[in-house]
């Protein structure tokens, strides 16, 4: 995934462009580069690395001109490179283009384009967009309109052209793009992210649409060609929650906001003084008989506590997949078959096709998002917005509890709907803020942890039943900031293999909090210890009986064993977040990855 932005107005777009890029690069952060109309043609600035080594790159540079675009790259057709690195330009030096998506022909496209004499200097497949512009020979928005037909895969770009100074167009297909109406000045970007702290009213392109974009204003462009009027909407979010706060980094800051955003979760769709709910679209929904959950990474393991949920509250039959497999699957599909899909961006691209396989079969399609009016949730019939605020961090922490939460809701919707009682249920979900603000309270304990194992080069996490998920996200939490090998897996499973593993020097991680299966859970603890791993529990408050058999046990408050989950996850984010600080790891900003990915 890339970030986009673009400004026009009356002040110098340089300082607005870098400040935009900063707010996006969590979504890509291997090279950036920006582009300047000045009256001597194009100025393009940059360099592999990160957006503060563009900013020293443009130190200096008198820069008033007051249009420009810039781009911040996920790479994923050639190196991390200063030759790689967006705006590329045509040979002529006619138009630049910044890119998010792929162009899946590109091969054929670069074929055909150096065969009509085009010099390509990039590996990229977004350099090509701007040959094909410069050799249409047309005004800039002819030209756009016709380049689309020759575009396959999907693209969010947006162009200057080096003779018009007092505009810049946009092209989207795919990954998000919305236009920021300031006064007397207009933005461009890939997320709200980036102009929050400009204005709140944002036009979101749809899927085809090319804009024309001016400091007076815009004019949108459908697929037809015909100008259309997009709605303007008004971000509900403001730029202080997309600041740090006083936190080290964006991830702590998130991890202490659950108790916040659990509340918020719920917040609007339940009435507090009696179980009654009202979730978005799901009324319409009719003869389900199985819901099929679609999502990846950290949304996919909320799936496996969401089958929980739905199956162990309401009955239903729920298949959890990952979407990057499902999607190829060709999956069975009915019309009484949900299709769920569980995303905190709403823009994963392997997620958006899972979906589309069942809008094509005709099954409803709902979704589980935090970004409201991403293409997830307007492609959804019924949504559940988890309402978690902006999640900067790229290893998501309280958009996983959030989802939880709505899955949940969602759960007591459905076990409602049959008739069925939720009482104690709601209750105990009321009751959960105040439990994650006692959990947090583990911090120091956690932090001891990590100081003793940070230098460990495997982990293992083991956790039964509904537990199990939080065993596999703990581990992808500690592998993904900290770059330590770790591996989830079911505790019944060790004695199938896993176990060879242990010895004395592997930390394990036991989630073994109260639940009908406890006793199982121990037993296998038990095992661990035999083999002299080191354990490390994460124990209901004041079960000595379970912390006894741990060397090192951080005790938790208690809540019913469906919601145990949500509290059970937050000493593990603690922790893979003070091993990776300990190792100076880019916490907010891990190596390789992005916060969405919006490629396949
Ligand atoms: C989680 O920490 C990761 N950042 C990643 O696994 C993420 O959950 C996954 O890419 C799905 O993203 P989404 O929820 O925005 O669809």
């Amino acid at each position: 995934m890339c970030g986009i932005v673009g400004y026009i107005g009356a002040r110098p777009a340089l300082p607005i462009l870098l400040e935009g890029l900063y707010k996006l690069e969590y979504r890509g952060y291997d090279s950036s580069g920006v582009v300047l109309h000045t009256e001597w043609g194009l100025q393009v600035f940059r360099t592999p690395g990160k957006i503060r080594d563009l900013e020293n790159l443009t130190r200096g540079a008198s820069a008033p001109y007051p249009l420009g675009i810039g781009h911040t790259r996920w790479a994923t057709h050639g190196k991390p490179s200063e030759s790689n690195a967006h705006p590329h330009l045509d040979c002529k030096g006619l138009y630049a283009v910044v890119h998010n998506g792929i162009i899946e022909n590109h091969m054929e496209l670069r074929k055909e384009l150096v065969g009509r004499g085009h010099t390509i200097t990039s590996e990229t497949d977004t350099e090509l967009i701007a040959h094909l512009l410069e050799e249409q020979e047309k005004p800039p928005l002819e030209a756009l309109l016709s380049i689309r037909g020759r575009l396959a895969g999907y693209y969010a770009f947006a162009v200057l052209r080096r003779d018009d100074p007092d505009t810049l167009w946009a092209a989207r297909l795919g990954p998000p793009l919305l236009i920021g109406l300031g006064e007397g000045e207009t933005y461009l970007a890939s997320d709200y992210m980036a102009i929050l702290a400009h204005t709140k009213k944002v036009i979101l392109l749809e899927d085809q649409d090319v804009a024309e974009v001016k400091a007076g204003g815009v004019r949108v462009f459908d697929r037809d060609g015909r100008e259309v009027q997009r709605p303007v909407q008004t971000l509900q979010w403001d730029a202080l929650q997309a600041e740090k706060g006083g936190f080290r980094h964006f991830m702590l800051k998130e991890i202490h906001e659950q108790p916040q955003a659990i509340r918020n979760s719920y917040d609007g769709k339940i009435c507090m003084e009696e179980p009654r709910m009202d979730l978005e679209g799901f009324d319409a929904l009719r003869n389900i008989d199985r819901v099929l959950i679609a999502a990846c990474g950290t949304s996919w393991h909320a799936g496996l506590v969401g089958k929980f949920y739905l199956e162990q509250l309401a009955r239903v039959p729920v298949e959890v997949q990952y979407a990057s497999e499902l999607r190829y699957r060709r999956p069975i599909l009915t019309p009484e078959t949900l299709m769920l899909g569980i995303s905190q961006s709403g823009e994963t691209a392997d997620t958006i096709a899972s979906l589309r396989l069942g809008l094509e079969a005709g099954c409803p399609v709902a979704s589980v998002c935090n970004v409201q009016g991403s293409q997830i949730h307007r492609m959804s019939t019924a949504a559940v917005l988890t309402q978690a605020g902006p999640e900067i961090g790229v290893a998501s922490t309280k958009a996983f509890t959030t989802q939880l939460i709505a899955l949940f809701l969602l759960a007591l919707w459905w076990r409602q709907k049959r008739g069925e009682g939720i009482r104690p249920l709601y209750d105990a979900l009321l009751a959960l803020p105040h439990l994650m603000d006692r959990v947090l309270r583990t911090e120091a304990q956690v932090q001891e942890l990590a100081r003793l194992f940070f230098r460990k080069r495997d982990f293992l996490y083991l956790g039964r039943g509904v537990n199990y998920p939080i065993a596999l996200e703990g581990a992808l939490k500690l592998k993904e900031i900290s770059y330590i090998h770790a591996e989830g897996y079911p505790a019944g499973e060790m004695k199938h293999g896993p176990i060879a593993l242990i010895d004395e020097t592997m930390p394990i991680v036991a989630v073994a909090t109260p639940g009908d299966i406890h006793a199982k859970m121990m037993a296998n603890m038990e095992e661990v210890k035999a083999r002299d791993g080191i354990l490390i529990g994460i124990v209901g408050e004041g079960d000595g009986q379970t912390a006894s058999i741990c060397d090192h046990a951080i005790e938790v408050p208690v809540t019913h064993p469906l919601l145990q989950p949500v509290v059970n996850i937050v000493p593990l984010q603690l922790l893979a977040y003070h091993i990776a600080v300990k190792l100076g790891c880019d916490v907010d900003q891990p190596r390789n990855l992005a916060k969405s990915v919006t490629v396949e």
